[in-house]
């Protein structure tokens, strides 16, 4: 795996690399994020792997300084899943000088749900995300379905601005426990990781009552929200959205999606499930 820190550098490799698939990630890789790489190398003839902890989709008091960063770990990851190239610029590569221009997606998408609870977050998230395509020129991009709402801002940025590049979803992994991974897993305290799963299980016990036909989608979410109270979580919201906008759905709408954030401690897990 050729190891690149400079826009330069990974311009040049990308120019001869025939069809390629990005993964941007921010490190401190997971098996969610190797079945991204796996999946990757099914579009394309070079994967490049993206590893960045992105000052901008942070808000001040959140972890950016503390975002465990194991790179030499990631590095062997990456390689033993055959990933051509790594581009893990510095800061200074990546913003220059400070980024006056960015992508403000609209509220209506990154303004509700994680949007809500962090504000401007998706606008960091689009604009370093626009940049790593201008950069590496990918013909396809991949992101986890654990970040749904993220995967759909995306979307929507890459088919209004025209970007010439399919974005493709990857499923979430899971512990066998049913607990998604995620980098943040690693802050959880041991009592904390045996409740952590219980998150699951209630968004899985939300998708069966809409599937065994319960309408009531407000008091779904609101007994949701109850029992993650009664287990010691915060949770920020659960919600059920159509799976297509992240809107609220009419009666009779179909194809939904479940989306919880909620803080164990000082831990702060999303996750979903498709309904
Ligand atoms: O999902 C992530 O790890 C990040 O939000 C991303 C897409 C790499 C942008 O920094």
């Amino acid at each position: 795996m050729r190891i690149h820190d400079t826009i330069a550098g990974l311009r040049a490799a990308r120019g001869s690399a025939g069809r390629v698939a990005l993964v941007p990630t921010m490190g401190n890789l997971h098996e969610g994020h190797i079945a991204l790489m796996t999946q990757a190398r099914s579009h394309a003839d070079q994967v490049i792997a993206t590893i960045f902890v992105n000052r901008l989709q942070f808000r001040p008091g959140e972890d950016f300084e503390t975002y465990p960063r194991t790179f030499q770990a990631d590095c062997e990851k990456l390689a033993a899943a055959g990933v051509e190239h790594l581009f893990a610029p510095t800061e200074a590569e990546m913003y220059p000088q400070p980024q006056t221009y960015q992508i403000e997606p609209p509220p209506e998408q990154a303004g509700i749900l994680d949007g809500e609870f962090r504000p401007g977050h998706f606008r960091g998230v689009a604009t370093v995300v626009m940049k790593l395509f201008q950069i590496a020129q990918p013909d396809v991009a991949l992101f986890g379905k654990k970040d749904y709402q993220q995967l759909m801002v995306i979307r929507n940025m890459a088919r209004e601005f025209n970007l010439p590049l399919e974005i493709v979803g990857g499923e979430t992994v899971r512990a066998a426990d049913g607990l998604a991974l995620s980098s943040r897993n690693g802050y959880l305290s041991a009592a904390e990781r045996t409740q952590a799963p219980n998150l699951y299980r209630i968004l899985c016990n939300v998708a069966e009552a809409v599937r065994g036909g319960s309408r009531d989608l407000a008091k779904l979410e609101k007994d949701a929200v109850l029992e993650l109270q009664a287990s010691g979580w915060i949770p920020d919201y659960v919600a059920l959205r159509k799976k297509v906008d992240l809107q609220l759905p009419s009666a009779h709408d179909s194809g939904l999606v479940v989306l919880a954030a909620a803080r164990l401690g000082s831990t702060r897990l999303i996750d979903n499930l498709e309904v």
